[in-house]
């Protein structure tokens, strides 16, 4: 089944196309990754999936709904988001884990949600802004999953860690994909990481899509000669 249907999708930034004639299709229960050089449009994309933007031309359908009728509060309750550079908010550890279940009224088990994470839970009453950037990342995501999303949205979430930190975040989602049954869409530049997190792969490039496919055929037998450059790193 489908999570998302996007189709023949455009999207407009400060009177620039960003996004042009998409059509995608994203499975449910999987990690896709969005691939594609920087400027290419795989923010602009992933903030369609939970109405942080609308698309200028075609549709976004969600669950086999337009996303356009969806309530956006509900919407983005099933849909979370955790960004680039984590932004925790004022306060500790705590108090962003516990906003947005406070928010809909629902119940949360911290110290669960600290290991789920894979946080100490000595660390539930450390300053956010104190935390290291792989402990951030883990609280961003943490805050994502608080209210029992369906859906994961990552935009580039490993960016700026080191290594070890990296792969933390990378066994988290794939740990967090597989227990709580999410739907992931990963966005990376990184062909290697697409290759360690992804079911399957679009590339983008100048806002189009060059090619998708489940991952193992996106690497194996790329039909777009722009996909081979990518994959062999000759396309930055
Ligand atoms: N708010 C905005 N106003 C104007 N142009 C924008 C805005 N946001 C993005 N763009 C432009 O839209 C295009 C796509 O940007 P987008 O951020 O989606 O790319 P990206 O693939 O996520 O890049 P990166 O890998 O650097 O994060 C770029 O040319 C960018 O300059
Ligand atoms: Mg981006």
């Amino acid at each position: 089944m489908n999570a998302f249907k996007l189709e023949q999708v455009g999207a407009v930034k400060s009177g620039k196309p960003v996004l042009e004639s998409l059509d995608w299709c994203i499975e449910d229960g999987r990690i896709s990754t969005i691939l594609g050089p920087s400027g290419s449009g795989k923010t602009s994309l992933l903030r369609l999936l939970n109405r942080l933007d609308d698309p200028a031309s075609g549709q976004v359908i969600y669950k086999d709904k337009p996303i356009s009728s969806w309530d956006v509060c509900v919407l983005r309750r099933e849909v979370g988001m955790a960004f680039q550079r984590p932004e925790l908010f004022e306060g500790t550890v705590e108090d962003n884990l516990r906003f947005g279940p406070a928010l809909h009224d629902i119940h949360i088990d911290i110290e669960e949600m600290m290991a789920l994470v894979g946080l100490d839970r000595g660390m539930l009453k450390q300053e956010a802004r104190c935390l290291s950037g792989g402990e951030a990342q883990k609280v961003s995501i943490g805050r994502a999953i608080s209210v029992g999303p369906k859906v994961l949205l990552l935009d580039e979430p490993t960016s700026g860690l080191d290594p070890t930190a990296c792969l933390q975040i990378e066994q988290l989602v794939k740990r967090l994909v597989k227990t709580l049954g999410l739907t992931c869409i990963f966005v990376t530049h990184f062909i290697e990481q697409a290759k360690r997190m992804g079911d399957a792969a679009i590339l983008l490039i100048d806002g189009r899509k060059v090619e998708e496919g489940p991952m193992s055929e996106f690497l194996n037998h790329p039909q777009d000669p722009r996909t081979l450059q990518f994959i062999r790193g000759e396309l930055k």
